[in-house]
């Protein structure tokens, strides 16, 4: 029994101790445009979502879907978020291997989240990560519409459909990857 039990001591010093070695020697990696290993990505994935399940209100959006809001959401995003999470003409964020863990390209793959998760995580940021808390710089009713805007990347109401279009010079993409096409949009631009 003493032996087992200096064994456990000995053993949590080591461990003590190769942390320190690590940390004071500069052993640890500190560059942001590396892969995470696919482990550490499971892990981490893995534990956000426990995570939110347990602290995230389960709650609906209390913004109405409307074109307005919508689109609102959508400039939204284009001023706060594009810059990591990719622009929507399509195109991955420059920044999109620039930090660890790297921000998921969210136009080019959609979210698949419930609503309240994806307000949760916008209104509190991602710990240890470059995801910001929006809580201060983002009104509550704003996050609801940029949530509602990200929810429904692939199924917008028409006019929602034809603002992007104005203004990104592309349509969005449906879930199969092909563009929307409503009878309407060319022809109310041209
Ligand atoms: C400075 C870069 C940066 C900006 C700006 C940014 N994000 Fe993020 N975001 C990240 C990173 C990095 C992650 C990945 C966090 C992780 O790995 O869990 C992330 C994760 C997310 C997630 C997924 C959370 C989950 O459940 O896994 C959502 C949703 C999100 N961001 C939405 C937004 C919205 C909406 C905005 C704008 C209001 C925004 N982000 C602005 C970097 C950013």
């Amino acid at each position: 029994m003493r032996n087992f039990i200096l064994g456990i001591v000995i053993t949590i010093v080591l461990i003590l101790a190769a942390g320190f070695i690590a940390v004071h020697f500069g052993l640890l990696p500190t560059t942001a445009d590396a892969t995470p290993p696919a482990i550490e990505s499971q892990i981490a994935s893995s534990a956000m979502d426990a995570a939110m399940e347990r602290h995230a209100p389960h709650i609906a959006n209390p913004v109405p879907v409307t074109d307005e809001n919508l689109i609102a959401g959508m400039k939204l995003y284009s001023m706060n978020c594009a810059v990591c999470h990719g622009t929507l003409d399509y195109n991955p964020s420059l920044l999109a291997h620039s930090m660890y863990p790297p921000p998921p390209q969210i136009i080019i793959e959609p979210l698949d989240d419930p609503e309240w998760h994806i307000y949760y995580a916008v209104r509190t940021g991602v710990r240890y990560t470059g995801m910001p808390a929006w809580n201060k710089a983002l009104a509550d009713e704003d996050i609801w519409k940029v949530t509602a805007f990200l929810s429904r990347l692939d199924n917008l109401p028409p006019v929602a459909q034809d603002e992007w279009k104005k203004t990104y010079g592309v349509l969005p993409k449906s879930r199969d990857g092909g563009e929307h096409n409503h009878s309407m949009h060319d022809m109310h631009h041209e």
